[in-house]
């Protein structure tokens, strides 16, 4: 491979100009904005949830303020069927699919003992096979394309253990594998696949434990930053990570935690 100093394209940063990309779980939450940087950023997205009319409610505030092209694919991740469908649509759609966030993940904090055997599996097909199978159907495409970006949100939990936790943290443990698997098996198709690691983030789901006055102390502590993170600040992390920027960024997960997990 030659060894040169080339002149810089003259297209912006981080722009994805042409790209199509899929995320799960975007009606609201951290897929919600990371579908609405990927817009801004230029990508034709196509936003997953289950519930229909909270999509179009979605796509319609996204399309508004980004000014950016937003579809919805209405489908429940642990239906392999009506994944692999809703793949075969935007491809039929959108002739491509460059981008695949594998964000829904479900979470129910309880030790192990008060976990039932279905309600254990229940939570692994959400959280780590449905991520599996969608990414494989994705990079099918991909391959064809010979271009690709399979982004996986995780958790810090993928890397330190919290109390009663057991089965979420688990599955988080497993994507990150699959992370790294996938790295190492598509990149010479011109696929990189990467995760993102987030902290503790005010969402919707956490509504609960923000208004809880100790438990928010306990972030202020417990967290450098000293807060929570505000959904938003998810956002540069999937640009990054989408972009041509990224294309030498493999295998790698890019935790976005205020410091949580590296401070003693
Ligand atoms: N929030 C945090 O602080 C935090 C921290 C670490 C990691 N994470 C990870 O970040 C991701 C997003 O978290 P979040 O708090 O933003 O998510 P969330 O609000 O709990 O969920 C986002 C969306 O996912 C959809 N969804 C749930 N189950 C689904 C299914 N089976 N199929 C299709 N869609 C489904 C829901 O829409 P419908 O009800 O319409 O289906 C929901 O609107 C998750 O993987 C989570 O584990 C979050």
């Amino acid at each position: 491979m030659p060894v040169e100093t080339r002149t810089p394209p003259a297209r912006p940063l981080f722009s994805l100009e042409g790209r199509v990309a899929l995320i799960t779980g975007a009606g609201r939450g951290l897929g919600y904005e990371m579908a609405g940087a990927l817009a801004r950023a230029g990508a034709a997205v196509v936003i997953n949830g289950r519930d229909r009319d909270r999509l179009a409610a979605a796509a319609e505030a996204l399309g508004a303020t980004t000014g950016g092209r937003i579809d919805i694919a209405p489908f429940d991740v642990t239906d392999a069927a009506a994944g692999r469908a809703a793949i075969a649509q935007i491809a039929a759609t959108h002739g491509r699919l460059d981008i695949l966030v594998n964000n829904v993940g479900a979470r129910d904090r309880r030790p192990l003992a008060q976990y039932g055997d279905d309600e254990v599996r229940q939570m692994i097909e959400t959280d780590l096979v449905a991520p599996m199978l969608l990414a494989r159907e994705a990079a099918r495409l991909m391959v064809e394309q010979r271009h690709g970006r399979l982004i996986t949100v995780t958790s810090i939990a993928g890397h330190v253990a919290n109390r009663d936790d057991p089965v979420y943290t688990s599955a988080k443990g497993g994507l990150t594998g699959l992370t790294r698997a996938l790295a190492v098996d598509y990149a010479r198709h011109g696929i990189t696949s990467n995760a993102i690691a987030p902290g503790m983030f005010a969402t919707e789901t956490n509504r609960h434990l923000v208004a809880d006055a100790a438990f928010s102390a306990f972030v202020d502590v417990r967290v450098p930053i000293g807060r929570w993170g505000r959904p938003e600040e998810i956002a540069g992390a999937a640009v990054f990570l989408a972009s041509d920027e990224a294309s030498f960024v493999n295998g790698h997960v890019l935790v976005v935690d205020g410091g949580q997990t590296i401070r003693m």
